[in-house]
């Protein structure tokens, strides 16, 4: 399972990149409308960063604008992906791009049913929003579950990106189905390292090691 970062913070990216752990990052408008500074030089920084994909969104909602939207984002850097509202006119510019062997993440999908329509789409990723469908009350996790199902079913070759992470518990539900990739805010990033008992453990090795006067050498 690939891991990649949901953030728009630089600074926040390079010391979790130094992990090797990172495959890539998912950028969204909202996301970007946080930093300050010009957004190419913050995407460049990202891509430079981090040498996996780095999604990057339009914001254009009409399929021409789309298109030319995605050509200037794809100039920025070489491992910059196009991130495409899962809507009418963005199925067809993801097509348009499949078309011509550019990478897309089709985003914003809370159906199986978007998710096919992605796939048919030739979408490289399709990114399901687990957390917010768990707010409004339905399950992220059957989202993802019946998605891989369908792919499977299928074949499709569109990588499923389970994204809008709120948990740790999310991750591991999300790995047991067999999802592609996840986007994890950097805050569940680092939750997925800690365990009390791996803490406690330590300390008390350590605290014994010490008692004892030996030394590794
Ligand atoms: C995914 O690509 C999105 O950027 C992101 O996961 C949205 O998550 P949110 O619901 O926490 O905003």
């Amino acid at each position: 399972m690939k891991i990649f970062l949901d953030s728009s913070d630089i600074q926040e990216i390079k010391p979790l990149n130094k992990s090797n752990l990172i495959d890539g990052v998912t950028t969204n408008p909202s996301l970007l409308a946080k930093q300050s500074g010009n957004f190419k030089t913050i995407l460049k920084a990202i891509a430079s960063e981090v040498k996996g994909p780095i999604s990057a969104e339009v914001t254009a909602t009409k399929f021409d604008k789309m298109i030319i939207e995605a050509n200037i984002l794809r100039k920025i850097a070489k491992n910059i992906i196009i991130k495409i509202p899962l809507t009418d006119d963005g199925l067809l510019a993801c097509n348009y791009l499949a078309k011509k062997k550019i990478k897309t993440n089709v985003t914003l999908c809370f159906s199986p049913s978007q998710a096919i329509l992605a796939a048919k789409a030739g979408a490289t990723y399709v990114s399901p929003f687990m957390g917010r469908l768990d707010d409004i009350g339905e399950s992220g996790i059957e989202l993802i579950r019946n998605i891989k199902t369908i792919y499977q079913n299928y074949n499709f070759k569109t990588q499923i990106l389970a994204a809008s992470i709120r948990s740790a518990e999310h991750v591991t539900e999300v790995a047991k189905i067999g999802t592609d990739v996840v986007t994890l805010p950097p805050k569940i990033f680092k939750q997925l390292i800690k365990h009390e008992l791996t803490d406690q453990g330590l300390e008390m090795f350590l605290s014994d090691w010490k008692k004892s006067g030996k030394q590794i050498s």
